[in-house]
């Protein structure tokens, strides 16, 4: 059995968080049984959306399995398999499970569906084909589309190892951004001070604005600091969210925290999570110049038309008065519903 492995990688083209994606053109063979994929190999989607990654024959070979894997960097380890099929039946393995299924809108329609996007669908997948004999493949690029956000622990600055902070961003509806997102972040406008982990154990921050207190005059660029360890060193955390199912609303007052709490209970809601708040912002365009209570403690409020009387940044953002005493009776009340 000629085992020989022809890895056709096509370009991508940047639309969504997976700006710094360079593709491995590893050979240029043209391609035999499957299509080529048009100029840009990426799909995005939001969370709760489902997506076609497309995958088509040219020619079917008498015998042969479609086999789509996830190509995970972050992951040593097997392939992640996520469906195998042949003419006759397909069987999806891994996290996607029933997530996942094949389109098969015609007969030599390989496509993958992903049904429900989740935070951590995001990445290349491939689909290979394999005969035995000429096995070739394609990737594509799948970005969700989202927002990506620092969050620094209430007990004040670099506090989290790495398993923290993925932790704090689970809990402010949230994943450790990849540096994919973090840079697309970046490229959107997002200029922050303070170092924080990635989902790849990296440590990093991004500036647009070189300044001597943001470590001195180098480059515009994402930072990065030299190995860290998982389980010591202590930073913030860059988390990333996309859109959620249900939306934020504010309500007026001079609660203390317990008292806002009380606020969105009796509306049918929660103190929204900044995670919401934040995804509120990017995607419904939330705009409320007053402070309120979070979740997590914390008062923020969402800045889309930046003006002088609303913190005075010329830049759109959540902006956070940080964890306020929690009796403090001045803020209102952003709730999730
Ligand atoms: C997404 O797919 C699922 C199952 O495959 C289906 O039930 C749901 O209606 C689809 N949602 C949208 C928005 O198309």
């Amino acid at each position: 059995m000629n085992c020989a492995v022809i890895l056709l990688l096509t370009s991508s083209c940047c639309i969504c968080s997976s700006a710094l994606y360079v593709p491995n053109r590893a050979a240029s063979k043209k391609l035999k049984y499957l299509l080529e994929l048009p100029v840009y190999a990426e799909v995005a989607g939001r969370r709760g959306d489902n997506v076609t990654l497309p995958c088509i024959l040219k020619t079917k070979p008498s015998h042969y399995k479609v086999k789509w894997t996830k190509l995970e960097p972050e992951l040593l380890g097997p392939e992640n398999i996520i469906m195998i099929s042949n003419a006759h039946a397909s069987k999806s393995y891994g996290r996607l499970g029933t997530r996942a299924s094949l389109r098969n809108a015609h007969a030599m329609d390989a496509s993958l569906e992903l049904s429900h996007l989740e935070l951590e669908d995001g990445g290349t997948y491939r689909c290979e084909l394999v005969n035995g004999i000429e096995d070739e493949s394609v990737d594509i690029t799948l970005g969700i589309e989202g927002v990506v956000f620092p969050y620094q622990s209430k007990n004040g600055r670099y506090k989290f190892t790495f398993h923290e902070a993925k932790q704090a961003c689970a809990e402010q509806d949230g994943t450790l951004a990849t540096f994919g997102q973090l840079h697309r972040a970046w490229t959107d406008g997002l200029d922050w001070c303070n170092a924080g982990w990635l989902r790849d154990g990296t440590v990093r921050y991004p500036i647009i604005y070189p300044r001597p207190v943001c470590g001195g005059e180098l480059l515009a660029g994402i930072r990065i600091y030299g190995p860290k360890d998982k389980d010591l060193d202590q930073f913030d955390a860059f988390c990333f969210t996309s859109q959620t199912s249900g939306s934020v609303f504010y309500i007026l007052g001079s609660f203390s925290f317990e008292q806002a709490a009380r606020a969105c209970k009796h509306q049918g809601a929660e103190l929204a999570l900044v995670g919401q708040l934040y995804s509120a912002w990017r995607f419904q365009h939330y705009d409320q110049c007053d402070g309120g209570w979070l979740k997590d403690g914390s008062v923020r409020f969402p800045i889309r038309k930046p003006r002088e009387r609303c913190g005075g940044i010329p830049e759109a953002g959540v902006r956070s008065f940080g964890f306020p005493n929690k009796m403090t009776h001045l803020y209102g009340a952003y709730c999730y519903r």
